[in-house]
This record gives C-alpha cells, structure tokens and sequence, in this order.
C-alpha cells in the first residue's frame, strides 16, 4: 500500500509539464511547446481545469504581443496565450471560463468567479467560440445601447465572426430593422440570410454610402450603431447621421472593434448638429455587475440558444500541435478559428 502511495506521489512530480502555445519575450510568433511548466493553484478562490478548447480571437493576438489596451506592453517572461477556453474542472463539470493564467495549454488555473457551467449538448468549439462574440454583440446591445423593442439597428462591420452574432442577438433583443454594413460580397449577401433586411457595401464610393444611410435615416431612424470597424466607415456613417439645424433623432453609437483603424476624424460640427450618444464596449468600460450579468445570466442564455439552434455560428478547428499554421492562416469569412486541446 505504502509503496503505491510513494509511486503516485512520484508519478504526480513527474507529469508537471504540459503541451501549450507560449509567447517568449524575444516577440515574433508564440510557439507550440510541449515541456511548459503546469500551473498551480495559489488561492481558494482558483480551479484547476484541463482545457479542451481555445478560440483564437482579435483579442488574444493583440494581448499576446502585448497592444492590447488590457495588457502592459510585450510579455517579460514567457507567457502561455489565450485569455479563455472550454475544459473539465477536476470533479468533471464543463465549463466556459477566463483565465488567471493562459488558456492555450493542457492545463490553466481558472478563477472559480469567473466561469459558466456549459448546457448539456453543447459543441465544445461553438462553447470556446461563442463567449467572446456575445460579450462583443450582448454587451454592446444591452448596456451601451439599451436597446428596446422595436429600435432599428445598424451594424457596421457585420460580416465577421462578432458582427453576425449581433445581427441575431439584435434580433433576438426585438429590434425592428437590421441594417449591416461590410465589404465582402458574399459574406454580405449571407447576412440576410440571418435576419438583415439591408446590406450596404463598404466596397462601393464613399458618396453612394453615405446618401443611402441618408435615405435610411429619412424613412426610419437609426436608434442604434453598433460598431465593428471604427475607422473610415465610422466616419463615414457620422457625416451621414449629420444634421441640419433641426431637432433630430437620437443615436446611440457603439464602438466595439476598430477592425479599420484606431483612430477617427471626427467634426466637431457631427456633435452639434444631431442627438448623438458615442460610447464603446469593451472589458474596461463593464462595470462589475455588468460583468456579473455577462457570466451569470447573458452567457448562459446565449449558450443554451446555441444549444437549440436558435444562435447561428461556424467554427473552423485546429489541433494544439498545428498552432504555429494558426497564427497567420485566413479563416473564411465569419468563421472563428478554434484551437482544440
Ligand atoms: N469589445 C469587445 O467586447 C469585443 C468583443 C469581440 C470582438 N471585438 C472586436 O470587434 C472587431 C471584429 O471582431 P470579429 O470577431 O468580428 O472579427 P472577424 O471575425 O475577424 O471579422 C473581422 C471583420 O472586420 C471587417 N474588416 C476588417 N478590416 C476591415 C476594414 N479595413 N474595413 C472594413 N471592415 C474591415 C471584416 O470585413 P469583411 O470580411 O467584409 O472584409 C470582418 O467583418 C475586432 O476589432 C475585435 O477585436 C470586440
């Protein structure tokens, strides 16, 4: 009996190195490595989970080479990626969880506050996938917009992964008309198929967009722009919200990506002149009942919609030990690369 109980103590030192995609502090490209030291446990309130699944997202690139407005520059030290993930927790319970360290690994240390028990029949890819694009669609919709039924919605930027689930969460939320903007053709055409009843290209001249969001605004006023690109579209959606001296409608715009730029000219004129709320959504800009909303109520609900069929999304997965093809690799239009464990 002793000597069973010394083999699995040693057994357990042994096994303390894990496969994971880390960032090194010499920058470049985070590398797949099989021998990274395994994490531990440092408070009560953390959990150990073994990961299943990772969705490769804007956010986690920006994070890893450290431009993300979250992170404080390059990494110092060597750092697994992956701000969030899918995986079992030790009794076995599926989770959705962020994590205290990197999630794009066999193991992470998890913060037991900050995880969402998975829905029965839930896709472990679509479970990694969704999390991020509702925080980016939910969020936006119903604490920066306070969007009521019957408002009519722009989405600019639609095309992409965050973008249609805000056109089916807009939807869902009772909005009345659904305007998407975007540049890729097919992908457009694609997004009537999910509850848009206008798509206007990106792709045409700067004139042609601006008289037709013009005209869109004459015949039923935009309450809400839920943003994905900033940028010039941005910009060219604010001339055309420009008033004229009379009263006008009031605009909520929500800025959540800036896909196009960081960076806009914005005219000073633009605010006189119309009813316009500018704000954006972003983890920095939730305040913590927010937050506690998104993992308790939000993202079970959305989860249990995508369980029904009622959420719309397609993932494109990948194994761990391909990462280094990940990085760079174009993932069609409105699809979210997932890493899988
Ligand atoms: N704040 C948040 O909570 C939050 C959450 C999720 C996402 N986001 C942000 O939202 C943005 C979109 O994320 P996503 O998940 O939808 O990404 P995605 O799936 O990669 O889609 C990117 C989208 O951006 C469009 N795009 C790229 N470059 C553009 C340009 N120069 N001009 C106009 N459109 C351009 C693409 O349009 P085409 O394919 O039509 O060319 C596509 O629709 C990112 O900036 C992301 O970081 C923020």
């Amino acid at each position: 009996m002793l000597s069973s109980v010394r083999y699995a103590v040693v057994y357990f030192c042994v096994k303390q190195e894990m496969k994971a995609v880390v960032m090194f502090p010499e920058g470049g490209m985070p590398k797949y490595v099989e021998n990274f030291p395994e994490p531990a446990i440092q408070a009560e309130d953390q959990a150990a989970i073994t990961i299943q699944a990772v969705a490769l997202k804007h956010l986690d690139k920006s994070r890893a080479n450290g431009t993300h407005y979250s992170t404080e520059g390059a990494p110092s030290k060597a750092k697994v990626i992956g701000m969030d993930g899918v995986g079992l927790l030790e009794d076995g319970t599926s989770v959705y969880a962020l994590g205290i360290t990197g999630m794009l690994a066999q193991k992470a240390i998890v913060d037991k506050n900050r995880m969402v028990v998975l829905p029965a029949g839930i896709d472990t890819a679509i479970a990694a996938a969704l999390p991020n694009a509702i925080a980016g669609s939910a969020m936006a919709l119903r604490y920066r917009a306070n969007i009521k039924a019957g408002d009519t919605v722009l989405i600019n930027g639609a095309t992409g992964f965050t973008g249609r689930n805000a056109i089916q969460l807009a939807r869902y939320y009772g909005a009345k008309k659904i305007i998407a903007t975007g540049r890729n053709e097919a992908s457009l055409q694609h997004l009537l198929t999910l509850g848009v009843d206008e798509v206007i290209s990106l792709q045409q001249a700067d004139e042609r967009i601006i008289s037709r969001l013009i005209e869109i605004q004459q015949i039923s006023p935009i309450d809400i722009i839920i943003d994905y690109t900033w940028g010039h579209p941005a910009e060219l959606i604010l001339e055309a919200l420009k008033g004229q001296g009379h009263f006008t409608h009031r605009t909520r715009f929500v800025t959540v990506g800036s896909m196009a730029g960081d960076t806009i000219r914005l005219s000073s004129e633009i605010l006189r002149s119309v009813d316009l709320h500018l704000t954006g959504s972003g983890m920095g800009s939730w305040t913590k009942a927010e937050m506690k909303a998104l993992l308790t109520e939000i993202l079970p609900e959305m989860l249990q919609l995508a369980v029904e069929g009622k959420l719309k999304v397609e993932v494109q997965t990948m194994a761990i030990d391909e990462f280094e093809k990940a990085w760079e690799m174009d993932v069609e239009n409105g699809r979210r690369l997932v890493v899988v464990v």
